[in-house]
């Protein structure tokens, strides 16, 4: 395993038609916990899966909050800028393209505030249970960036306004954001697969 910044996992590419995907856990993952997502939605794609560096109680996070649903903006932007440095790092290293972020909840998050800080970071973006990372995100330009964004309706962690504002904030910045929202809670379904699978084709 090559010494990066971040623990980290990395699964070369088997089909260079495919482009790499960044997968970014949620609260109290690791790098393992999306290899297998990663490899059944983009077969072929090298995978690229860090470690978030925060501890909370002992699960690994991208970032830290002061409570659920309520970040420490100032930690949000530093780690933004870490992890978007170490996929700069990874790129060299293992000599690929941007890759596509696919998070999941603080994954998503993260993901989330490094196309608003770091644009140039991320060819686009799949983000699974999303919420607005930062309250005053600069204006980016995220023309040519697709976005999809699966919410969930019954997600007790974020309100239904929540995710639509952050959509609606990637689109006014010229991101191509699709976005579902799925009858569903926090928890991942067999329907977000069906999206993931079609968006990536
Ligand atoms: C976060 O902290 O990023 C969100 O509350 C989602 C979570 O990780 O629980």
């Amino acid at each position: 395993m090559t010494e990066l910044s971040f623990i980290h996992r990395y699964e070369p590419a088997t089909d260079q038609g495919h482009p790499p995907l960044l997968l970014l856990h949620g609260t109290g993952g690791d790098e393992n916990d999306l290899i297998n997502l990663g490899r059944m939605v983009s077969p072929g794609s090298a995978l690229l899966s860090p470690r978030g560096k925060i501890l909370e109680n002992g699960m690994p996070r991208f970032f830290r909050r002061l409570a659920e649903g309520v970040f420490d903006e100032e930690d949000v932007r530093f780690r933004a800028n870490e992890l978007a440095d170490f996929v700069a790092e990874a790129r060299d290293a293992y000599g690929l393209g941007a890759p596509i972020a696919l998070g999941f909840s603080n994954g998503a998050n993260i993901a989330a505030a490094m196309l608003m800080l770091r644009p140039e970071a991320l060819a686009g973006a799949a983000l699974l249970r999303a919420m607005v990372p930062l309250s005053d995100a600069p204006k980016t330009d995220l023309a040519g960036k697709r976005v999809l964004m699966v919410s969930g309706q019954m997600d007790p962690i974020i309100p239904v306004d929540n995710s639509a504002r952050l959509a609606a904030s990637l689109a006014s910045s010229g991101a191509d954001v699709q976005h579902e929202t799925l009858p569903t809670g926090h928890g991942l379904s067999q329907t977000d697969l069906q999206l993931l699978l079609k968006w990536l084709a």
